[in-house]
């Protein structure tokens, strides 16, 4: 089970730069009704607590087609859409394209150069496609999605409809509509549940199953935290602990940017998977915590130095690994020699924990705060109970700030000047916005 340790923000560790138990116990009544919102099931989006119920037999099913018939698996989403399926490749499967297939691609970006690459490197008749959009219109992925569907359709002709399918709302949108109409293989994902909110829903589990891992456990290890971050008494609910302390550096000491960092490479898409969830979730009506993704150690070597001597406005998050699953000593050469001698017959697991170790020390004894979240192993168990441990933490810091943790509209207004720009009906007041903008902007090139 992962465990949070939050020894680094208490005042008895860090000093007076860290908060006491009476500040905890003060917000107490702010968090059970934030708590209450959750467990009572205020907001239609609470809906992604129930992922971890999900059944997996269908999503198990379409894996297997794919597995059967893919040497290449590309997914095209963007968001929430797409930084799950990246978060469990890299975590649970690295290097994945140099051992196995399907070789995985997930295009989520609109630049024509990567597209161009996948393109190049992928045998379309031997390719699966899962186009992944809730609203089944976001423009990146829809304008990726019309370029796959004329390329398949060249070298497959009709047949191209059985590779792709199609992960979307069960009942609205435009991808869905496609989908009935062209007979495409589709998997649903649940009203209320949001992109950032979506990685335990089809959206992740797809991609987990083609790559060899079963779903299920990711749902059982979700199941299992959910369990304990819903737990009413603030000690024992990691998550309620966890949204307490940030939102209270927040807001009574100014430290408003928090940094994520595991140790472990496979974990450094999860870090982009958190920034989304956090800065989405949280950043709005003048409010919101920074989210700042980094990964351990190498960044030790590069951030270290501003978090331990820089402004005071950081937090840090460490998610050490207690087994890595795999283990290498450090030899017995250069014995003599008094800069390397230390580290013969060591190994590189006992180097980076005593790494990741040393940083949390010199950042509490600085009187930096900072918390642990120990996690046992990177397998997909522990990757479940990681994902909806943050969910739920995001969802009740927000609650905290008294922000709508589920919606964008900041995303919104810059996706209809982009419908402006591309000749969308209805948008053309948006396109004269943006002409007149660009005029202004003339007097100030050099
Ligand atoms: O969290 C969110 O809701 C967003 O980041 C979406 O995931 C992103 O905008 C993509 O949306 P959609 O899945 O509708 O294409």
């Amino acid at each position: 089970m992962i465990s949070l340790n939050f020894a680094n923000v208490m005042e008895e560790v860090v000093g007076e730069k860290g908060l006491s138990e009476r500040e905890m116990e003060a917000l107490r009544g702010k968090g059970q009704e934030a708590l209450g919102q959750m467990l009572q099931r205020k907001w239609p989006e609470l809906a992604f607590l129930d992922l971890p119920d999900g059944d997996t037999e269908e999503i198990k099913d379409v894996a297997l087609r794919i597995k059967d018939d893919s040497e290449s698996f590309l997914i095209l989403g963007i968001g929430g859409s797409a930084l799950g399926p990246k978060a469990i490749l890299e975590a649970l499967s690295p290097f994945h394209n140099l051992r196995k297939t399907p070789k995985v691609f997930i295009y989520d970006n609109v630049d024509p150069r990567s597209l161009t690459g996948i393109l190049s490197v992928v045998d379309l008749k031997k390719t699966t496609v899962n186009v992944i959009t809730k609203s089944g219109s976001t423009a990146e992925t829809v304008a990726s999605f019309m370029i796959l569907w004329e390329e398949m359709e060249k070298v497959l002709g009709k047949k191209m409809t059985g590779r792709i399918v199609a992960t979307t709302d069960p009942e609205k949108g435009n991808l869905r509509e496609i989908a009935r109409r062209y007979g495409l293989a589709s998997l649903p994902i649940p009203p209320g549940v949001g992109g950032r909110y979506s990685v335990l829903s089809p959206v992740g589990l797809l991609l987990a199953e083609v790559i060899g891992v079963d779903s299920r456990e990711l749902l059982k290890g979700a199941r299992d935290m959910r369990q304990r971050c819903l737990e009413e008494d603030l000690w024992k609910n990691p998550a309620l602990l966890l949204s307490f302390v940030l939102y209270l550096l927040s807001t009574e000491a100014g430290r408003n940017i928090d940094v994520i960092i595991p140790y472990a490479d496979g974990l450094r898409p999860f870090s982009e998977w958190f920034c989304q969830l956090w800065a989405e979730s949280l950043g709005k009506l003048g409010m919101g915590l920074t989210p700042y993704p980094s990964v351990g150690t190498t960044d030790q070597h590069s951030q270290l130095q501003l978090w331990v001597e820089g402004p005071e406005d950081k937090v840090v998050i460490f998610v050490r690994t207690e087994d890595y699953g795999v283990d290498i000593k450090i030899p017995h050469i250069f014995e003599d020699m008094e800069g390397l001698g230390y580290l013969c017959g060591r190994s590189l697991s006992e180097l980076i924990k005593a790494e990741e170790e040393s940083s949390e020390l010199a950042l509490a004894k600085a009187g930096r705060p900072n918390l642990t979240v120990h996690m046992p192993a990177i397998d997909a168990y522990h990757l479940g109970q990681l994902f909806i441990f943050f969910e739920i933490t995001t969802a009740l810091t927000g609650f905290l700030l008294g922000v709508n943790p589920f919606n964008q509209p900041g995303v919104e207004e810059g996706k209809r000047y982009t419908y402006g720009m591309m000749g969308r009906a209805g948008y053309e007041e948006r396109r004269l916005e943006v002409e007149a903008a660009r005029e202004k902007k003339l007097c100030w090139r050099i």
